[in-house]
């Protein structure tokens, strides 16, 4: 993934375990600052391998990491770096969430060669969507998990987040979560 994953989820690590454990963590993963260019393409490893030693050095499961980190990447990277192209894509939750496919096109060309992933978003019933998340990648549900209450947050809406089913294939992984509107903040 592109080293702006890696910084975000460095700045996830640095804030919540502090800068010690950090360089702790990212000696024994093997890597150095070069590993940390925000626009240069890397191996998914590099993430996968920051995400292991954090879990073996804190006790906290991949997935509690994953959640946490894609909270962080909402408040601390998207809406502090890139708000413009943000709120370009929507000024609700719900428009925003309808609109991602969009927004990762769009920033395409800063990105050349990556492989966002795509989101359905579908009306069930008033209040009720189902959204399809489907990436070329597996894994990474408790991340979407996380940009979803972070992103639910951001917008100061209350959500019931639940998997509806969970999928993954040669070509990577499908969730479909179903989202009900509870009210706002
Ligand atoms: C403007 C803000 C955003 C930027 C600049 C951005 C950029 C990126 C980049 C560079 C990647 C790595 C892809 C690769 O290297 O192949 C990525 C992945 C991803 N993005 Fe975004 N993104 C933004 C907002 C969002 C939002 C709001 C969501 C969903 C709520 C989202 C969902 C994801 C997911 C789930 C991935 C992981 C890749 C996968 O699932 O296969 N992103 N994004």
């Amino acid at each position: 993934m592109y080293g702006l994953i890696h910084n975000s989820l460095r700045d996830m690590m640095r804030t919540r375990l502090g800068d010690d454990e950090w360089v702790e963590i990212m000696l024994a993963a093997g890597l150095s600052e070069k590993d940390f260019l925000s626009l240069k393409s890397y191996d998914d490893s590099v993430v996968l391998s920051l995400l292991g030693v954090a879990h073996t050095r804190t006790g906290r499961s991949i997935d509690e990491l994953l959640y946490d980190f894609g909270w962080h990447f909402i408040s601390r990277t998207a809406f502090a770096h890139y708000a413009g192209v943000l709120n370009m894509h929507g000024e609700s939750f719900w428009e925003l969430l309808d609109n991602l496919n969009h927004m990762h096109d769009r920033i395409a060309s800063s990105f050349p060669g990556y492989r966002p992933p795509s989101f359905q978003l579908l009306p069930i019933e008033e209040n009720t969507y189902e959204l399809i998340y489907s990436s070329s990648r597996q894994g990474l549900t408790a991340f979407v998990r996380g940009l979803l209450d972070g992103l639910a947050d951001y917008f100061s809406v209350v959500v019931e987040i639940t998997v509806v089913h969970d999928t993954l294939s040669d070509q990577g992984q499908q969730t479909c979560f179903r989202l009900t509107a509870l009210g706002t903040k």
